[in-house]
C-alpha cells in the first residue's frame, strides 16, 4: 500500500483538536515532524538573507535544530553551534561538529549564555500560548547580554486564508494542504492543519496547530518575555531580531 493511502491519513478529529502528529515511513517527533522529510530536505537558502546576524565565531544556540538543515550552514559560516532537539532520531543526523543536546526547549537550562539564540521553523507559532511563552523564556535564559534572539514566524495571512489543495513544489517535494480548520476560543485564534509532503511514491503527513501572529501580537509576546520589541530582518517580515531587555534579575547569572 502506498503511504498516502487512507490508513496513513490522520483522522478527521486531528484537524480540529490541538494535535501534533506525524505519519509516514520512519520516525516522527513529538511535534509531528517526520525525520525522513527533514533528512531528505536540502538547505534552500533560508538563512542567506540574514547571514549578517551570524558572524564567524559567534556562539549560537539553535532551538529545534532537527536534522541540522540550518545548523550545518551556521557551521559553514564559522559559528560555534549548540543544537537542541527533543528527538534523538533527528539529532542523529546532525554533524558531530555541533554540540548536540537532546532536551525539551521548555526546560532547557544550560547555565551558559549565547551570542545568538535561534528559534526557527515557526516554533513561535505553537498553538498553545503557554508553550509559546515557555519557548521564549528558554530563549531569554540563554541569550547573553548584548546578544540577540533571531526567530522565524509563519505568514499569518497564509495561516488565515490557505485552502485545501496543492501548496506548491519545493525541490523534489510536493506540498499539499489536506485539511484545515480554524477556531477562535476566548480570543485565541488557532489553525489546525494537516499538511502532506510527497516525494516520489512516499507521502508523510503532519497534523499541527498553529497561531497566526501579526507584528503587534509578536511584539507583545516578546516584550512580555523580557525582550525589546522585535525588528523585521527581511522584506517578507518572517525573520525577526529581538534584543534582551536589560531588566534586573533576568541577567543576574
Ligand atoms: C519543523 S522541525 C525544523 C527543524 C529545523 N529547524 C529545520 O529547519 O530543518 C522542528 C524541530 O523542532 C523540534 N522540537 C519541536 N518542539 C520541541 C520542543 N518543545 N523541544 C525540543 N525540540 C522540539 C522537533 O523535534 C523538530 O526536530
Amino acid at each position: 500500500m502506498r503511504s498516502e493511502d487512507a490508513a496513513d491519513e490522520p483522522s478527521e478529529a486531528l484537524a480540529t483538536t490541538m494535535t501534533f502528529e506525524g505519519r509516514g515511513p520512519g520516525a516522527q517527533t513529538q511535534d509531528g515532524c517526520s525525520v525522513e522529510v527533514y533528512r531528505r530536505t536540502r538547505y534552500a537558502g533560508e538563512l542567506d538573507g540574514i547571514q549578517a546576524q551570524f558572524p564567524a565565531g559567534a556562539t549560537v544556540l539553535e532551538l529545534g535544530c532537527g536534522t541540522g538543515l540550518l545548523t550545518h550552514r551556521l557551521l559553514d559560516w564559522g559559528c560555534q553551534v549548540t543544537g537542541v532537539d527533543n528527538s534523538a532520531e533527528m539529532l542523529a543526523h546532525v554533524s558531530d561538529r555541533v554540540r548536540r543536546v537532546q532536551a525539551d526547549i521548555q526546560s532547557l537550562a544550560l547555565r551558559e549564555r549565547f551570542d545568538v539564540v535561534l528559534l526557527p521553523s515557526g516554533l513561535i507559532n505553537h498553538g498553545d500560548p503557554a508553550v509559546r511563552r515557555t519557548f521564549l523564556a528558554a530563549a531569554r535564559r540563554h541569550v547573553a547580554p548584548g546578544g540577540r534572539l533571531i526567530l522565524y514566524c509563519h505568514d499569518a495571512h497564509w495561516l488565515r486564508t490557505a485552502t485545501v489543495g496543492v501548496v506548491g513544489q519545493s525541490g523534489d517535494w510536493l506540498l499539499t494542504l489536506r485539511k484545515v480548520t480554524r477556531t477562535r476560543t476566548d480570543g485565541e485564534e488557532r489553525v489546525h492543519m494537516v499538511l502532506a509532503y510527497t516525494m516520489g511514491d512516499d507521502t508523510w503527513t503532519h497534523a499541527f496547530c498553529a497561531a497566526p501572529l501579526d507584528a503587534p501580537a509578536l511584539a507583545t509576546l516578546l516584550v512580555e518575555s523580557g525582550f525589546d520589541a522585535p525588528v523585521a530582518l527581511d522584506a517578507r517580515q518572517r525573520w525577526f531580531s529581538a534584543l534582551p531587555a536589560l531588566r534586573s534579575g533576568l541577567d543576574a547569572v
